[in-house]
């Protein structure tokens, strides 16, 4: 408990650190940290992980020994068949769901030793997730869906609103603020998925099928906007898909296949 504690206040440190980082020099009082690394560390790093499912029919291990890295800015894809285990992969990446052996850094933070209640804040401020359907809820606007996680952080409800319009602009959606999800088309609403995604300015966009609802033009729309959102605000960004299309797009491609990671190109 006291070391999950102060491996608590390191996590609030560094979190603030990112808020203000300019420079590797402002962080070097962390070095010799286990938990938590530089901001400048790649931003995913995975050693060793595995899933296994204990089942009643018997274990049931989806990936063994994956190693790889994320680095800055990357738009990465990753591919496989249905049931490889690419959405477990996302959810493990994302603190979500717990891998059964190995580490994994995500943001710079060893994902596996936050409480589920560290790991939830940690979610909030670093990671901004889409996934295939948008969850969006059906009874607040658009502009509310998208301010939801700036009022789950504390943010006054007149700010959160202001940034949320914001966001609506920046996905071409301005004048849809006032509609609700079952008043947008599907394109729309992954649109306000992603604002949602990006609202709180997270390090790392985790994105789960996020146009495999949509048909294949409204797909490259979307993919288009996710791929300019994530140039312009400097990004790193995790995709799975099915779409080979558009993982030729992304600037590397990675198959998950027989519990292994490999890479493919674009
Ligand atoms: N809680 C669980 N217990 C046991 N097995 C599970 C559990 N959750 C998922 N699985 C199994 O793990 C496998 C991988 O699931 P996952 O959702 O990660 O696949 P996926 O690659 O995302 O597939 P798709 O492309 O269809 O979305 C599936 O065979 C699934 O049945
Ligand atoms: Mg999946």
């Amino acid at each position: 408990m006291i070391r999950i504690t102060s491996h608590w206040k390191r996590v609030e440190y560094r979190l603030r650190m990112t808020e203000n980082f300019s420079g590797a020099a402002q962080v070097s009082g962390l070095s010799g940290e286990a938990d938590v690394r530089a901001p400048e560390s790649p931003v995913i790093e995975v050693r060793d992980l595995e899933k296994t499912y204990r089942t009643a029919r018997g274990a049931l291990t989806l990936f063994q020994h994956l190693d790889f890295r994320v680095e800055r800015g990357e738009l990465v894809a990753i591919v496989g068949q249905s049931g490889a285990g690419k959405s477990t992969l996302l959810h493990i990446l994302g603190a979500l769901d717990a891998p059964s052996a190995g580490t994994v850094y995500c943001a710079s933070i060893n994902v596996a030793t936050l409480s589920p209640r560290q790991a939830a804040t940690f979610r909030n401020r670093e990671i901004g997730y889409v996934w295939q359907f948008h969850y969006l809820l059906p009874e607040f606007t658009a502009e509310e869906n998208v301010a939801m996680p700036l009022l789950a952080a504390g943010q006054p409800r007149r700010e959160a609103l202001t940034v949320a319009a914001n966001w609506l602009r920046e996905v071409g959606l301005e004048e849809r603020r006032d509609h609700r999800p079952g008043e947008l088309s599907g394109g729309e609403q992954q649109r306000v998925a992603l604002a949602r995604a990006l609202v709180n300015r997270p390090r790392l966009l985790l994105a789960d099928e996020p146009t495999g609802d949509l048909d294949a033009g409204t797909a490259n729309q979307v993919f288009a906007l996710l791929q300019r959102i994530h140039g312009d605000y400097g990004l790193t960004s995790v995709m799975v898909t099915h779409n080979t299309e558009l993982a030729a797009r992304c600037t590397r491609v990675m198959r998950l296949e027989g519990g292994r990671l490999t890479s493919a190109s674009g």
